[in-house]
């Protein structure tokens, strides 16, 4: 068994957006169920011990939390890097000035789209504003920038647009994440899905961005179209370990709904979680594997693609990933349609709620 190094702390599931393609699960933690300041620091010196030296400061708009600075501090003491994980909102001088004295090492910003209206349309909040304005916070800070970008069927076409935008903000990377249909977002899915085309186009525009600017663009596969798994989370239980707000700790963020009984941070150690828990053992390895994976060349390069999109278009997280053409089960994707309107996402029960309103 390998230890893990990376980490995602999701620190709470508020979050002023709306996201349509939310991959956070459905059912959200209450703000009341959190975990405490020092719970938090106990479950990052535990995870350093077993080897973690990477930490995603995420959530929900993890700045809702205002003991984020001494979370981020522990990390710091522990050896472990951290990235925060933003929408921007509520991101000041102050607040970021805050942080980068606590230790913080890097910053990564979503945005919805290339315009104000169209980000605000697609968050579901008046929050383009504060992007703005947290863009040429983090500049300033000189902490390295990564823009993240959910991309689907209502602005993929405007690819080009946002990578203009990403560079006029100074970024140093850029995250161009094709949705995968996971919690909230799987809802809709259907008015989420890109067509074949949209993605031909926009995939010409990357490349094209490619060739004459020096910033980093990574293009998410859309594993739903190319007939590839992808090697999702590194394997499960290899390299990475996912901490909810109320201390669950699952293999990977998508995990909530598979049938594992996620075991808690509170009633047991990072180390025993990692390597005792039924959770973390199920899909490990290779032995666990059916046909085809179980005799394919590919099973130690893509572990049979993700549980959780097998679980959701299945019902079976055992099955291999119907994303994959091998799949007997991959005509589920073909027979799929795009379209429709999409319900925006449902606030986490008793969010306080950010300040809404431009900076
Ligand atoms: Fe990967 Fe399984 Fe498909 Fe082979 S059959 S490519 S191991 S998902
Ligand atoms: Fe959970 Fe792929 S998203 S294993």
């Amino acid at each position: 068994m390998s230890a893990p190094w990376a980490m995602l702390a999701e620190l709470t599931h508020a979050c002023p957006l709306r996201c349509p393609y939310c991959s956070n699960p459905v059912e959200l933690a209450a703000r009341s169920s959190e975990l405490s300041t020092g719970e938090w620091q106990r479950i990052i010196a535990e995870s350093a011990a077993l080897g973690v030296v990477h930490a995603h400061l995420s959530g929900g708009e993890p700045l809702l939390r205002p003991d984020l600075a001494p979370i981020v501090a522990a990390a710091e003491r522990e050896g472990v890097y951290t990235q925060l994980v933003t929408s921007g909102v509520g991101l000041t001088e102050r607040r970021l000035g805050e942080l980068a004295g606590a230790g913080l090492r890097s910053v990564q910003l979503s945005v919805q789209s290339a315009t104000g209206a169209e980000s605000d349309r697609i968050a579901g909040v008046a929050s383009f504003a504060w992007k703005e304005r947290a863009a040429a916070v983090v500049a300033a800070s000189g902490l390295p920038f990564g823009l993240n970008v959910v991309l689907h069927r209502e602005n993929l076409d405007a690819v080009g647009e946002i990578i203009e935008l990403g560079l006029s903000w100074g970024v140093e990377r850029i995250e161009l994440a094709n949705t995968q249909f996971y919690g909230w977002g799987l809802l809709n899915r259907n008015a989420l899905l890109p067509t074949r085309e949209q993605l031909a186009r926009a995939e010409a525009v990357v490349r094209k961005y490619r060739e004459k600017t020096d910033v980093e663009l990574i293009w998410v596969i859309p594993d739903y179209f190319d007939g590839v798994p992808k090697p999702c989370m590194g394997g499960w239980g290899a390299i990475s370990i996912t901490v909810a707000p109320d201390g669950r700790v699952l293999p990977c963020p998508a995990a909530y709904n598979l049938p594992l009984e996620p075991p808690n941070a509170r009633d047991h150690s990072i180390g025993w979680i990692w390597e005792h828990s039924p959770a973390f053992n199920a899909y490990r390895g290779t032995g666990w594997m059916r046909e085809p994976c179980a005799s394919c060349p590919r099973k130690e390069l893509d572990f049979g693609g993700c549980r959780c999109q097998a679980y959701a278009l299945t019902g079976d997280a055992g099955r291999t990933d119907p994303a994959c053409a091998l799949s007997p089960d991959h005509h589920l994707l073909d027979e799929l349609a795009g379209g429709g309107t999409w319900t925006f996402r449902r606030p986490a029960p008793s969010a306080s709620g950010a300040d809404r309103s431009a900076p």
